[in-house]
C-alpha cells in the first residue's frame, strides 16, 4: 500500500522556522521519520512539500484518482483554502489532517480549519510524532 504525506507552505523550513513553536526537527528529518515509519509498517510512504497551492491541489487529485490514503499538513492553507478543502473532499481513501503545533492553543485565526470537516481524523500538537501516529492509523485501517 502507498500513502502520500503532503505538506503545505513553509514546512520545508522546519528546523529553521520558529523552532520554539515547531521544534528543531528539519524537513529532511521529517521525511526520514515518515519513510522509516513506513518501513516499520510495511507500507510505501512518499513525502512531498510545496509552497504553491495549485501543486497541492494537483497532488490531491492524483491521490483521488489512484485511491491513495493521504496524511496532510495543509499548514496556513488549513485556515482558509476552500480549493484545498474541495480537493480533499474528492479523496476516496482515508485522510488524516496533521498539525505539528496545537493550533487551538495559538492565535484565534488558527482555531478554524476548513479541512477538518472533510478529514477522517485530526492530530494537532503532538509534534512530528503526529505524522507517525497518522501513518499507524492509516496502515491499521487498511489491513484491519
Ligand atoms: C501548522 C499550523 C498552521 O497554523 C501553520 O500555518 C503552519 C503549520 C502546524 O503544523 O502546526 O504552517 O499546520
Amino acid at each position: 500500500m502507498k500513502v502520500l504525506v503532503l505538506n503545505g507552505p513553509n514546512l520545508g523550513r522546519l528546523g529553521l522556522r520558529e523552532p520554539d513553536v515547531y521544534g528543531r526537527t528539519t524537513y529532511a528529518d521529517l521525511v526520514a521519520l515518515c519513510e522509516s515509519a513506513g518501513r516499520d509498517l510495511g507500507i510505501e510512504v512518499e513525502v512531498r512539500q510545496t509552497d504553491f497551492e495549485g501543486e497541492l491541489v494537483g497532488w490531491l487529485h492524483e491521490a483521488a484518482d489512484q485511491a491513495v490514503p493521504v496524511v496532510l499538513n495543509p499548514a496556513a492553507w488549513t485556515h482558509y483554502s476552500i480549493a484545498v478543502r474541495d480537493a480533499c473532499a474528492q479523496l476516496v481513501a482515508p485522510l488524516v489532517e496533521v498539525h505539528i503545533s496545537n493550533v487551538h492553543k495559538r492565535e484565534e485565526f488558527r482555531h478554524t480549519s476548513v479541512i477538518s470537516a472533510v478529514a477522517d481524523g485530526v492530530i494537532a500538537g503532538l509534534g512530528v510524532r503526529g505524522y507517525v501516529l497518522a501513518l499507524n492509523w492509516v496502515a491499521d485501517r487498511k489491513t484491519g
